[in-house]
């Protein structure tokens, strides 16, 4: 993921938030998140619930949100990564890390950062239906549905957005901008993203 284009694209707009727009700022960001953990704490009472978080991108927001549960719940993280650009998927997609946690017969959230073309978290899906737990459930932080390349059921949404390259809340740009509190948009300008 990290390609020429990309870090070139991120020099140009240095480290310090410049040629960003806020897309969604840091206090509705939070609310959000925080009405997120509400649903998580309603809906998963007594499940003895594993939340799954996809490195990098996912690790913010699962940070955040597990500081708002109050039900039993232990987490575990995936590594993965995804073969092409910067913006565009190819599709494929590399197990950097697997589960330390065996999930048979337990009750599974999936804690992703953006859910894009899909075929991220549909790889992901099959690889844990696999294993074959009591439930297996979606929450994402920000959904492009425009950009849905494959349907996967997503139960819990925090944004529907725009097709629109974000970053921020632990997304990047070429390893740029995780540490923003809050969620913004970037220009790629064209003939960058190769
Ligand atoms: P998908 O497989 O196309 O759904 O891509 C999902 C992954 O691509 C996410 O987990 C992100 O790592 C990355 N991604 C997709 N859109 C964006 C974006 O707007 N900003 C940063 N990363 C993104
Ligand atoms: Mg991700």
């Amino acid at each position: 993921m990290k390609d020429s284009a990309g870090l070139e694209v991120a020099k140009m707009y240095g480290s310090n938030a410049e040629g960003l727009e806020t897309l969604i700022d840091r206090e509705t960001l939070h609310r959000r998140v925080d009405e997120l953990a509400t649903e998580i704490n309603r809906g998963y009472v007594g499940q003895n619930l594993v939340l799954v978080g996809l490195l990098k991108g996912s690790f913010v927001f699962m940070a955040d949100l597990i500081r708002k549960l109050t039900i039993d719940y232990e987490i575990d993280f995936m590594g993965i990564a995804g073969y092409g650009n910067m913006t565009e998927h190819s599709g494929a997609v590399r197990l950097l890390k697997d589960l330390n946690v065996n999930i048979e017969g337990r009750v599974v959230l999936i804690v992703e950062d953006i859910v894009d073309s899909g075929l991220t978290i549909d790889y992901i899906r099959r690889m844990l239906l696999a294993r074959k737990p009591a439930k297996l459930e979606l929450m994402t932080l920000l959904d492009k549905a425009k950009r849905r390349a494959v349907d996967v059921p997503i139960e819990y949404v925090g944004f529907a957005i725009d097709d629109v390259f974000v970053v921020g809340y632990g997304l990047d740009l070429a390893e740029r901008y995780r540490g923003l509190d809050y969620i913004a948009t970037v220009d790629i300008p064209d003939g960058q993203n190769e």
